[in-house]
């Protein structure tokens, strides 16, 4: 890979604003007061995973929270301010988790290795191995076990969404909002739908609705 200087950045930075605005004159004008984005995107860290880049989104268009491994836990205040953000005052009617295959987080957590502080941040994706220890076990070889603990994740990770105070007060409110779990491959470049949609408190573990 050609090594890029900070220098060269902002150089790409110059050329790329100009022809956002040769193609469109009125772009930055248009978003400098106001962003509605109907998205908000909650992915891996991983550089090979570009939000707007994979799903040829534009500036305004997705709201974005990216973390190790695409992961929401109960009461991580980043994540949950960005979903409240996202909710309660963009109006967001979308919430996409998207993880993908060959995750380097967790193909981490998957394993009993010493990785320092980060353990502490997998522990999340440990809980959904736990979960499912006899089917991820039951897979033959580590990186197909990679694959299916990245889409269990996502799954759970919907729900961990789902379960907010937030999202589940929005829902009581009648806000139109439904949760997606997607798994994004490095190798052809397309998103699969795990079909793990939210949009209502039902579908909530009874164990954590909040209804009055
Ligand atoms: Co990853």
């Amino acid at each position: 890979m050609t090594k890029i200087t900070p220098e060269e950045l902002f150089e790409r930075n110059k050329k790329w604003a100009s022809k956002k605005l040769s193609l469109d004159p009125d772009f930055f004008n248009r978003l400098r007061d106001i962003q509605e984005p109907k998205y908000l995107w909650i992915g891996c860290a991983d550089s090979r995973v570009p939000a707007n880049e994979i799903v040829d989104m534009d500036p305004g268009e997705l709201f974005v929270h990216r973390n190790v491994a695409n992961v929401v836990p109960h009461s991580d205040a980043n994540c949950l301010a960005v979903i409240q953000y996202a909710v309660e005052v963009l109006k967001v009617e979308h919430i996409i988790v998207t993880g993908h295959y060959n995750c380097g987080g967790v193909r981490a957590a998957l394993g009993d290795q010493d990785h320092g502080q980060i353990d502490n941040w997998l522990a999340n994706i440990k809980d959904v191995l736990r979960n499912n220890f006899d089917e991820i076990n039951a897979i033959d070889n580590v990186d197909d076990q990679v694959d299916r603990l990245v889409e269990l994740n996502v799954a759970q990770q919907v729900k961990n969404v789902a379960k907010t105070s937030i999202v589940q007060n929005a829902w009581r409110k009648g806000q139109e909002l439904t949760i997606h779990g997607w798994v994004y491959s490095l190798q052809d470049g397309l998103i699969r739908d795990m079909n793990v949609d939210m949009n209502s408190i039902d579908q909530i573990h009874p164990a954590y609705q909040i209804h009055t």
